[in-house]
């Protein structure tokens, strides 16, 4: 049995995060590896109460630190519940966004001091990192339009041109930070041209895993 391997994924809006997580999600069950798929913030029912919380429309301004402990909030509960477990059974977690969105929203978008960012990302998960880091990386104008195609937006969805260049250059930083880690995506190619970069990144995990040979 292999260890169990956590892997995220990240991007702006619109940079077709939901539909490389479905074929990610087929790629990593065609090789039989048991696999939980999630989401952040969400992923367990308390974590998911406080991501509508997160991303609803109210009168009232969220502060930006009431936001960025919602965040931690959900992203502990989620550990407790899922994915820690998940790990320690030795499967696999794919994860929809996880603490380097926090990096990049909380920290590039709203200001938050990185400085801080790493305290609570400390505490809250102690050494648990990711193992794995996809970045699905396009310029925001190319990413506004598409997700502007899409129905109602949320509380983030609604932020301006200037919010987006900074969650992306905060994203890029991250991942010229920690290469080992990150494998940044050009998600401006079309779909096929995306799914052979993430083929590329994921065969050899998926040949070590099951034994044979990329
Ligand atoms: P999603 O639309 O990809 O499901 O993500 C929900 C929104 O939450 C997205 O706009 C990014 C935002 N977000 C943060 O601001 N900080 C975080 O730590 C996470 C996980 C998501």
């Amino acid at each position: 049995m292999s260890k169990g391997l956590f892997i995220t994924l990240e991007g702006g809006e619109g940079a077709g995060k939901s539909t490389q997580l479905a074929y990610i999600r087929q790629r990593i069950e065609d090789a039989g590896i048991p696999l939980h798929v999630t989401r952040e913030p969400g992923g367990t029912p308390l974590a998911e109460e406080i991501r509508a919380l997160l991303l609803g429309h109210r009168d009232e301004t969220m502060a930006s630190d009431a936001e960025l402990l919602l965040m931690f909030a959900a992203r502990a509960q989620h550990l407790a519940q899922l994915i820690r477990p998940a790990l320690a059974r030795d499967e696999w977690v794919l994860c929809d966004r996880f603490t380097d969105a926090t990096y990049a929203y909380q920290g590039g978008g709203r200001g938050i001091d990185f400085e801080r960012i790493a305290v609570l990302e400390d505490w809250v998960q102690g050494e648990l990192r990711p193992d794995l880091t996809l970045l699905l990386d396009l310029p925001v104008e190319v990413g506004m339009v598409r997700a502007g195609q899409r129905g109602d937006l949320d509380r983030f969805e609604r932020e301006q041109r200037g919010f987006f260049e900074h969650v992306r250059t905060a994203y890029r930083e991250r991942a010229e930070q920690e290469p080992g880690r990150f494998r940044v995506i050009d998600a401006a190619q079309d779909i096929a041209g995306v799914q052979r970069q993430i083929d590329a990144v994921l065969a050899p995990l998926l040949a070590q895993a099951t034994g044979k040979s990329a």
